[in-house]
């Protein structure tokens, strides 16, 4: 068989002009370079041709397979050039990819809701820091050396020192009224102030239990501060909080830096049906103790003034019907998105 390979290649060259497109390149490539495309052809007719035509047809296949590589490689660079993503004509009225917006958590929520109704009240927002010292956290608040939640079990220690106290480690704070020496310490009265944030303490986590918390510390000193002014406020507040018809009780209690002490539940209807108690605890409150303006070196017999401490995730669960204080921190997208 007898091939005409300047032809040939000449046919190559004047084809690959008309190709303008990845799917008529890739015609192109099998047509010459396929496995039943020319250069194929032309090497199964060796087979049939004298020993003295072999040379010039292998050749001939050889170089025509050079050419027609060469082609489309010079192509294709011109072929996907043209296909960036840039040069192609732009669909307005596909819908676009929707960011996924985040938003505040819902314990940053109800924090900053419980801090507005005191703001609005007149108190003043402070903050205190998570890593405390054992005077601020203990001493400072009248609760005596030996009380049991002093114990490192009950209280996470740090193995840093208290450069402060000879001898006395520092700690991350077990509840917020470390807040209240803080303030005292720094200001004379008349004050009120709120002072919410993270609090630690190594219980056992359950239902209602984590080794973390928050809570919203509150501290009004004036003349004349009375337990009424107490019971007041803290009514007043959970009526904007949680509505006007919210069932509240006051229960007696202790806490060593207040004299007297109580504690606020609220009437849990989220755990009707459930084997859980139907009131859930809320705040420890009471009057501040005279030791305790002691330490600010206020002078006695002048000022009275009122404190209380409010867990936040209980808060939130009484209004949200939630009832396992563990999917606040578990950060499940399907919980989170709810609030
Ligand atoms: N700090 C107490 C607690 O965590 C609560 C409290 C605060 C009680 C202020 C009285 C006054 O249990």
């Amino acid at each position: 068989m007898h091939w005409d390979f300047q032809q040939l290649q000449d046919a190559a060259r004047q084809e690959i002009e008309s190709v303008t497109d990845a799917h008529s390149l890739e015609s192109f490539r099998l047509k010459y370079l396929g496995k039943k495309g020319l250069v194929a052809d032309i090497f199964l007719s060796l087979a049939s041709a004298s020993a003295a035509e072999k040379g010039a047809i292998g050749k001939g296949a050889n170089d025509l397979r050079h050419l027609v590589t060469a082609l489309i490689t010079d192509k294709q660079k011109k072929v996907s050039s043209q296909q960036r993503p840039g040069s192609h004509r732009i669909d307005v009225t596909m819908p676009g990819a929707v960011p996924n917006l985040g938003h505040r958590h819902i314990l940053t929520q109800t924090t900053e809701e419980i801090c507005q109704v005191f703001e609005k009240l007149g108190f003043v927002l402070e903050e205190g820091p998570e890593v405390e010292t054992e005077f601020n956290n203990f001493t400072g608040l009248n609760i005596p050396i030996d009380h049991p939640s002093r114990d490192a079990f009950d209280t996470f220690y740090l193995q840093a020192s208290d450069l402060t106290a000879k001898g006395r480690k520092l700690l991350l704070r077990s509840h917020t009224s470390p807040g209240q020496v803080r303030v005292m310490t720094a200001h004379k009265p008349p004050l009120a102030v709120i002072i919410p944030g993270r609090v630690y303490r190594p219980d056992a986590v359950d239902a209602s239990h984590s080794f973390m918390f928050h809570q919203i510390e509150g501290l009004l000193v004036d003349k004349n501060i009375k337990f009424s002014d107490l019971k007041g406020l803290l009514t007043e507040f959970c009526r904007r909080f949680f509505g006007p018809s919210v069932k509240m009780r006051f229960r007696p209690h202790y806490f060593p830096f207040t004299e007297p002490s109580a504690e606020v539940d609220i009437a849990a209807d989220i755990f009707k049906g459930t084997s859980r108690k139907p009131w859930l605890e809320i705040l420890g409150c009471g009057m501040v103790n005279p030791k305790v303006f002691a330490v600010a070196g206020y002078p006695p017999g002048i000022y009275t003034g009122l404190a209380f401490g409010m867990g936040v995730e209980r808060m939130a669960m009484l209004r949200h019907g939630i009832r396992d204080i563990r999917m606040f921190y578990e950060n499940d997208v399907r919980f989170l998105n709810q609030f």
